[in-house]
């Protein structure tokens, strides 16, 4: 008899202990989910009644247009109306990524030819074949990544002069440029294109993520000193996007979900633009940087330089019999 009563005793606590549990699972669920649901609204709430060319302008600016990101975001903002303008250095690869937007959208495709390593010069062609032409949304995108994972001093010295000229350089100077004619017109917007590179330092691509904590600054910054003029400043920090960037490991050049193509990139990417000022971009990376962010700074520095170890190894395979 007192067996039975000890045993209605242990099942009535542990029928409070999974209740209490489940309650308290319930909770946490409910606020990842409440989360969740915070990041990835942007992305999936309907554009605004206004379209980009009416809020912004008629004009696009798009830098390093003819592959990757820049093409993709080029040919999204061209199907939503907006005409372009490509900046890149290969005028062949402009002509023909010209020619194909033009076929494809009722819009006008306008071709720069210019190279960002060589600083101002570079800018000063740009000021010259715009002219007076009003540009309603730039597009900082270029970029430069190592040829491969390295320690500082085996990077050449001119790679590494190249990647800080083109991540900060022409970011800087093409902002300076267009932002004050938006600044009379009183609207525009500047999408500066970092890399989730920034979230922590990146051993082996060093500079790489140094000069992608500088465009994360200078962005939030510039939305200081210019939102009170009715221009929106975007910062987008993507992980891994399969383009020819990544080249160096094979694992990179196969999309998938949380490694997507250039043109899902952009599509997701152009439907934050005016909604939020900070995104990753693309939803699943909204939730992957979710995770990323969890462990301490130093913690994810030694994941990224484990993970860049392993791209090295795959650049290596690739070319040990090259
Ligand atoms: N792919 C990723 O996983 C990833 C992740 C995070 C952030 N990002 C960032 O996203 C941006 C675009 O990356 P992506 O992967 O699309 O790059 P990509 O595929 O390598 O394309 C780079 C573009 O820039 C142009 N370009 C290169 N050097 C140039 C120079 N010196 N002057 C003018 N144009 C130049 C290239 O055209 P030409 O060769 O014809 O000049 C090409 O159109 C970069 O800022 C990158 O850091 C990329």
């Amino acid at each position: 008899m007192v067996g039975l009563e000890m045993n209605c005793v242990y099942a009535t606590f542990a029928t409070i202990g999974v209740i209490s549990i489940i309650f308290l699972f319930f909770d946490t669920i409910c606020i990842f989910l409440q989360i969740v649901r915070a990041i990835l609204t942007p992305y999936f709430i309907p554009q605004e009644p206004q379209t980009l060319n009416e809020k912004y302008g008629t004009w696009a600016l798009i830098t390093g247009a003819t592959d990757g990101i820049g093409k993709a975001y080029s040919k999204e903002l061209a199907s939503r109306g907006l005409n372009v303008v490509l900046v890149s250095r290969s005028d062949t690869k402009l002509r023909d990524t010209a020619k194909e937007i033009e076929s494809e959208y009722k819009v006008k495709a306008k071709i720069i030819t210019a190279d960002f390593t060589t600083g101002t010069k570079a800018i000063e062609t740009v000021k010259r074949e715009l002219g007076e032409l009003q540009i309603g949304i730039l597009v900082n995108n270029v970029g430069k990544q190592y040829t491969y994972p390295m320690y500082l001093g085996e990077v050449p010295e001119e790679e590494l002069w190249d990647i800080i000229h083109i991540n900060i350089g022409a970011v800087t100077l093409m902002t300076r440029f267009i932002i004050k004619k938006m600044k009379e017109q009183k609207k525009g917007a500047i999408v500066n294109i970092s890399s989730g590179a920034e979230c922590q330092p990146m051993p082996l691509t060093n500079v790489y993520s140094a000069t992608k904590v500088y465009i994360q600054y200078f962005t939030e910054a510039l939305r200081e000193e210019y939102a009170k003029y009715g221009i929106t400043v975007q910062h987008l920090s993507p992980f891994f996007i399969n383009t020819k960037m990544n080249h160096f490991s094979d694992k990179l050049q196969e999309t998938s979900l949380l490694v997507p193509d250039a043109t899902t990139y952009a599509k997701y990417a152009i439907s934050t633009l005016g909604k939020i000022n900070h995104s990753t971009g693309y939803w699943v990376h909204e939730i992957q940087r979710f995770f990323v962010m969890l462990p301490p700074r130093w913690i994810r520095m030694k994941i990224g330089e484990h993970i860049n170890k392993s791209f090295r190894k795959d650049y290596f395979r690739q070319h040990q019999n090259s």
